[in-house]
């Protein structure tokens, strides 16, 4: 692909927190995508990095003029769930409130994006506190092709209404439930699925962190089950009112919704999962245990993930045991200026085969950087869905603006051999 073969797709941005701001930040570096614009919810450090040091314009999320068809659209809804109260009064006592009370928060989150309300006013306090606004969010959306929806859940399904209306395309990400888009991507999984739709979700951190590794393995070697331990970080690094601080909780759903979503995106594979969150923010942990079909050898695996794009296997040489040297090691690679790490990390020491007594199992623990492995997903989603169908082209392309290119001198160093382990009869 060259950039200069098409017009460049305009992208907005709508939410710019720990996810949204990367994003953005991702397509600035892509010749082939123009940033129109990302949306203010609140004024604050991320808002004003992006527009005073980066010069992205930004619009309020207010509208500036009225939409029909949109209040239409929400007119239905708040229709749909007036219809579900009805429903509360099916259950037994106890469960009313709760419901209740879902019910109407849902009717204020559907009120409270029925605008136009408060343009003028947040126009004049942006003013006042240095930022002058591009406009509403009905002047974002009408300026762009796509619009990557980076809200906290579940205010991407409630946005979609509002994209439809203006007939965007739109990608949302992994915090929604996998009906808000036509398809759930992983672009080294399923880009060709994504290619012309109008509606793709971006899987979460962890699943996509689970589909890159398993889809590796599985295009060498047939499994019969993966089972995946997930060791979740409790929040993010810049948040101080998430948890926890002291305590493990275990998922009580069996299994946790990850194996589930893993199939979203490959329902082929059979895949069962387990979490839990502890009180780190770094990365979070996978514990792989997969029973294969065929006669699996560590080398051959570790050849298969050393040869997958955004995946680094870590060498045991590099002396690098934990998540706290991983992200160090992000830090001293300097691929972007956060010292994001967009790599899923294996450690090549955990890499190991049992197949005593009869078992054929495959072990692999792996890192992921939540804050940033679904970026590189969102970028090939955009071309995606505007009809760029070579997924092998975008995903080349995407590495190399983000620098996660596996031909670079620092892979082939870091991926100098030495094996893992295997038990054997
Ligand atoms: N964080 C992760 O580790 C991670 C990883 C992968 C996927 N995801 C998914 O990515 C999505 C976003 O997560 P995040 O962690 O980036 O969230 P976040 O850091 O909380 O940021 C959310 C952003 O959306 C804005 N916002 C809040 N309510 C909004 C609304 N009603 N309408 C428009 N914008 C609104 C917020 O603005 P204000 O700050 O002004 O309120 C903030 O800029 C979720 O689906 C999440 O599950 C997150």
């Amino acid at each position: 692909m060259t950039s200069g073969s098409r017009r460049k797709i305009k992208v907005a941005v709508n939410g710019l927190g720990t996810i949204g701001k990367r994003v953005a930040d991702a397509i600035l570096l892509q010749p082939d995508m123009e940033l129109v614009g990302v949306s203010a919810h609140t004024n604050n450090y991320r808002i004003q990095s992006a527009h005073l040091l980066r010069k992205v314009p930004i619009y309020t999320y207010s509208y500036r003029r009225r939409n029909q068809t949109y209040e239409n659209m929400h007119q239905e809804n708040t229709q749909a769930a007036i219809d579900d109260m009805q429903k509360i009064l099916d259950l037994p006592f106890g469960e009313r409130r709760v419901a209740t009370d879902k019910v109407i928060s849902r009717i204020n989150d559907l009120n409270a994006h029925l605008a136009p309300r408060d343009f003028d006013e947040n126009v004049q306090k942006f003013k006042e506190q240095g930022i002058e606004l591009a406009g509403g969010i009905d002047d974002l959306l009408e300026a762009c092709d796509v619009v990557v929806d980076c809200t906290p859940k579940p205010y991407g399904k409630i946005n979609k209404p509002m994209y439809q209306s203006f007939r965007k395309k739109a990608i949302y990400q992994g915090g929604e439930k996998a009906n808000v888009g036509d398809v759930s991507f992983v672009a080294q999984a399923n880009f060709e699925q994504a290619v012309g739709k109008d509606h793709v979700r971006v899987v979460s951190c962890n699943t996509t962190g689970l589909v890159r590794v398993l889809h590796a393995i599985h295009q060498r070697y047939r499994m019969v089950l993966a089972t995946a331990t997930l060791i979740r970080r409790g929040t993010d690094s810049n948040d101080h009112k998430e948890g926890p601080i002291n305590a493990i909780i275990p998922s009580l759903e069996a299994p946790s919704h990850h194996g589930p979503d893993v199939r979203s995106v490959m329902p082929d594979i059979d895949v069962f999962s387990s979490a839990y969150v502890v009180p780190t923010t770094l990365m979070h942990v996978h514990d792989l245990q997969i029973n294969m079909r065929d006669q699996t050898d560590v080398e051959g695996v570790l050849d298969a993930l050393r040869a997958t794009r955004r995946v680094r296997v870590i060498p045991s040489s590099a002396k690098m045991i934990s998540t706290a040297q991983i992200m160090d090691f992000a830090r001293d690679l300097g691929q972007n200026s956060r010292g994001d790490m967009m790599d899923i990390c294996v450690w090549e020491q955990t890499v190991g085969i049992y197949n005593r007594h009869g078992h054929n199992k495959l072990f692999v623990k792996m890192a992921v950087h939540q804050e940033s492995d679904v970026i590189p997903e969102n970028i090939d989603a955009i071309r995606a869905v505007t009809g760029f169908a070579d997924g092998a082209a975008s995903m080349d392309l995407t590495d190399r603006t983000l620098n996660l290119n596996k031909d670079s001198g620092f892979y082939r160093f870091v991926d100098a051999k030495s094996s893992g382990w295997s038990l054997r009869e």
